[in-house]
């Protein structure tokens, strides 16, 4: 079965780069279940390119419409992309609470949109205990809507720092995920082009940073 990979290009790429990578994707071919975040600004456009159903958003608000200068609605995001990130560990660090989480998750749902929820711990945290209250917590009520949502583990110290755990590791997180949550479990942080082969035997898919900015290094891993 193809597996997820998704591409979180964070704060990076203007429009037209954004564009030009999506332009030579469309022409190659993955093996892969590709699905690119670009930033918000970018969207509309990678969406013109790719098919929605390749397309997601970083973030989203939780509120449909109204005075919330800056937000984005999770209906103005459904306009041009079938996904969304809700709880990357980079957002959490700007206060994020599971609760607001919560709420995104629901509205994000409600709009018909497919959630990359994230989770994971920071260095020296006990894995099950934070990932097991992000989950109960983040995904509070929302058990009827598990073919929505997808889980990324993502261990705050592995991202952008060049570090995995080893693969058991991985595959006991995962294990240990969908024993809480039934749905699919991506795996993020550090995921390159070398090891991505073997982390995707073992979890549904990838959700890759860095890797995924160089056009050569992010075919390398739609094709593992
Ligand atoms: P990384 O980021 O691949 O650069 O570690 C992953 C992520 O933040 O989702």
């Amino acid at each position: 079965m193809d597996k997820i990979v998704a591409a979180n290009w964070k704060m990076n790429k203007s429009i037209s780069q954004s564009e030009k990578f999506v332009r030579k994707l469309k022409k190659v071919d993955v093996r892969n279940n590709v699905i690119i975040f670009p930033s918000f600004i970018a969207l509309p456009a990678v969406s013109q390119i790719l098919e929605k159903e390749r397309c997601g958003a970083q973030d989203s608000f939780y509120e449909s419409s109204g005075a919330h200068t800056g937000e984005v609605s999770p209906e103005m995001i459904k306009e041009v992309a079938d996904y969304v990130i809700i709880g990357h560990s980079e957002r959490r660090a700007k206060g994020e609470t599971n609760e607001i989480l919560n709420k995104k998750v629901k509205a994000c749902s409600a709009a018909g949109l497919k959630i990359i929820f994230c989770v994971g711990e920071k260095e020296g945290e006990d894995s099950h205990a934070v990932v097991k209250k992000q989950i109960i917590e983040g995904l509070k009520g929302t058990d009827a809507l598990t073919d929505f949502v997808i889980i990324a583990y993502e261990p705050v110290w592995a991202i952008g720092t060049g570090k995995t755990p080893e693969t058991d590791e991985i595959m006991e997180a995962v294990k240990y995920i969908k024993s809480l949550y039934s749905c699919e479990v991506l795996y993020g942080g550090s995921v390159n082009g070398e090891n991505a082969e073997e982390i995707l035997k073992i979890c549904d898919g990838v959700l890759v940073g860095s890797a995924s900015l160089d056009f050569q290094s992010f075919l390398k891993i739609a094709r593992s």
